[in-house]
């Protein structure tokens, strides 16, 4: 205690010291002060104001020396204490969409899937026409979009990620096997099951022999690395118009293991994916000879597997950023 009475008034008497050296009857700035008869009448105006702002400056900086000194009696330094421990800066974590990404890419990394990735801003194209819609046909209402543009071609905002794929089918070399994650956009109202922004993970593989059996096992291999050894799959029969036979995937509920939970809904199956063998039509039209090739896709909404993984009810908290909720995630970096 000693010590700490020592230090602190030797502190105080050498801010005392500055102050005399600075404001005292001779100090520094009084000087200046004294000098400052001698200056033209022209300039008085200009050099007062920065006397003026100099006085307040370094009376400002005594009180704060003297401030710094009451709150920290003893310390060894004040304000500029090179050895004092920083700020400490929270982490951040990551967003549980990012999370859940992160998990579904790397276990397909795992099955030899390379990530692709294309833009959100898309052209008809890409997301429609080289998928086997034709125009006007009625399986646009399924993914009705924000269009940019009018006329043959029009920039639109993706629906699907599907559109990767087709830019992949463009200028890869076969086989293709590829993931492509990224956010799609639907002209939906929003609810707490259906958002106009959202994420996917589809996924494509196209090789001689490519085959439904292997389409199975592929779903069947991620549904068990994501949510668990046990989990069963179920595929029931669904359409889309590039892929033909198409599915709907279901994996068995984790939750009460398929006894039925309100999670579930009862059934005891949760849907997950959809996926299909390509629609030889789509091959075509994107320069595979389809007699020769076979390949499948599937897609998944990454928020309804972080729905599910993570049991959130409404899949507007996503976009909230609201951080209560993303702090119940455990993802700190
Ligand atoms: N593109 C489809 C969708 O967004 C998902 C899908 C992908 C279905 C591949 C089948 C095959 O709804």
């Amino acid at each position: 205690m000693a010590e700490i009475a020592e230090l602190t008034a030797q502190k105080e008497s050498e801010i005392e010291e500055l102050r005399i050296r600075l404001m005292g009857k001779k100090g520094e700035i009084t000087q200046l002060f004294d000098d400052f008869r001698n200056v033209l009448p022209e300039q008085k105006r200009e050099l007062g104001q920065v006397l003026n702002t100099l006085k307040v400056a370094a009376s400002q900086k005594i009180d704060e020396l003297r401030e710094v000194l009451e709150q920290n009696p003893g310390e060894s330094s004040s304000a500029y204490d090179l050895t004092k421990p920083g700020d400490l800066v929270e982490l951040g974590g990551r967003h549980p969409i990012s999370v859940t990404r992160d998990e579904i890419l790397s276990i397909f990394n795992k099955f030899g899937y390379v990530l692709a990735e294309g833009p959100e801003i898309e052209d008809d194209w890409h997301v429609f026409g080289a998928l086997n819609f034709p125009p006007e046909h009625p399986a646009r209402d399924m993914q009705d979009t924000f269009f940019i543009t009018s006329g043959d071609n029009p920039v639109l905002l993706r629906t699907h990620t599907s559109s990767v794929q087709v830019r992949a089918m463009e200028k890869m070399k076969l086989p293709i096997r590829i993931v492509c994650p990224g956010r799609v956009f639907r002209n939906e109202a929003i609810s707490a099951r259906a958002h106009c922004i959202f994420h996917q993970v589809e996924g494509l593989y196209i090789d001689k022999k490519v085959s439904f059996a292997d389409l199975k096992q592929a779903v069947l291999l991620f549904a068990r690395e994501m949510f668990g050894e046990e989990t069963q799959i179920r595929l029931r029969p669904s359409y889309f118009p590039f892929t033909e036979p198409s599915a709907e995937v279901d994996v068995s509920c984790n939750i009460c293991k398929g006894k039925g939970c309100n999670i579930c809904k009862g059934t005891g199956w949760l849907e997950i994916m959809g996926c299909g063998m390509v629609d030889p039509n789509v091959l075509e039209a994107n320069g595979i000879d389809s007699t020769q090739y076979t390949g499948f896709a599937f897609g998944m909404g990454i928020e309804r597997i972080a729905m599910l993984k993570w049991q959130v009810k409404d899949l507007r908290h996503y976009f909230e950023n609201d951080i209560r909720f993303l702090k119940e995630f455990d993802t700190v970096i």
